[in-house]
């Protein structure tokens, strides 16, 4: 069957019904700021629950938004949006290889700043250093998202670090206490919850574009992770006893990135570096370090002005620009 397809008057009148939050809105107040009549409201209003919306009805008080869909398309996203770039250009997809593969072309075909591809499964996703993610349909958050910044190529390693701040803050804003692990892999009680990948194009003055892909489990079952992984992940559904409304977990994530963004921006590293030692589950700890092939393992100190991770160890403080990082036991 085909998906009903909301008109351009259904996603103002639901716009409008989002920024009410949990308060009531009169069919009056809808009629007169969109220029349409009670009975046009009201059709736009069924139409809308005819897509899976559920809006409450009251004489004398109006409608409520008290349930949206839990689709990842436009039209759920869209209204709940206050950014003034990232995904204000959406590519919404059921199924894709990979958000990145997508965003990166995307990206070499001259997409914008802030565009942002995804998709409700993947086929082919990708973690760091060539390992794969596992994508399970309509549970969790596959997105990535065109940045177009201003900055020299040696300063893109901020940007991951820039993302796991806002990735971790939108995490506890959710109610689960997870901290960083070194450089951007969201950990709760040791299990991995989301990850990054930052990819990248560069000229040697400046940086074409980035492409900044977040996967996060959101609502997946242990059942959902294929066997080898469930040890070692975890989802916020599990870690909070219940699930997470995914559309609004897009625009929290969204907003908190394009704040760190544009202060990264505005200020430079410094604020950033300071916001990630707080959200660290890194600093302090004996970590294990798998770098271009060399290992170490030294006590993680901190991290450097450019994002670098700094490890003592018995021949002294070694620099980390890349790697792998296993958390061993807490001094
Ligand atoms: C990691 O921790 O290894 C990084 C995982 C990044 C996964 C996301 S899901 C959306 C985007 N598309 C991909 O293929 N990978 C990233």
């Amino acid at each position: 069957m085909a998906e009903p397809v909301a008109s351009g008057s259904e996603e103002l009148v639901l716009a409008f019904l989002a920024e009410a939050g949990d308060e009531f809105v009169s069919g009056e107040a809808i009629s007169d700021k969109l220029g349409l009549s009670r009975a046009a409201v009201w059709k736009h209003v069924n139409a809308l629950r005819g897509m899976g919306y559920r809006i409450d009805a009251v004489p004398a008080r109006g409608y409520r938004l008290v349930e949206i869909p839990d689709r990842l398309t436009a039209l759920e996203l869209r209204p709940l949006l206050g950014t003034h770039d990232l995904g204000q250009v959406l590519h919404c997809f059921e199924e894709v290889g990979s958000t990145s593969d997508a965003a990166k072309e995307l990206a070499e075909a001259g997409a914008g700043h802030g565009e942002v591809v995804i998709a409700e499964r993947q086929t082919a996703g990708r973690g760091r250093r060539g390992r794969s993610w596992s994508s399970p349909a309509g549970k969790n958050l596959y997105l990535s998202a065109v940045l177009r910044p201003d900055l020299p190529p040696q300063r893109a390693p901020e940007l991951t670090l820039v993302a796991s701040v806002a990735l971790c803050q939108v995490v506890r804003e959710a109610g689960v206490e997870a901290g960083i692990k070194w450089p951007n892999d969201i950990l709760r009680g040791g299990k991995k919850l989301a990850g990054i990948l930052t990819e990248l194009a560069a000229e040697p003055e400046a940086i074409q574009w980035v492409v900044l892909g977040i996967g996060v489990n959101l609502n997946g079952r242990p059942e959902d992770f294929p066997e080898e992984l469930r040890a070692g992940a975890t989802s916020l559904a599990v870690e909070r006893g219940q699930p997470v409304p995914r559309a609004l977990f897009v625009a929290a994530l969204l907003t908190r990135l394009e704040e760190w963004l544009d202060r990264h921006a505005e200020e430079g590293f410094e604020p950033v570096r300071e916001a990630w030692r707080e959200h660290s589950a890194t600093l302090g700890r004996e970590v294990h370090v798998l770098s271009e092939g060399a290992e170490l393992d030294g006590v993680a100190e901190d991290i450097d002005e450019r994002g670098a991770l700094l490890v003592r160890t018995g021949a002294g403080l070694t620099r980390v620009v890349s790697g792998d990082v296993r958390l061993l036991r807490l001094r």
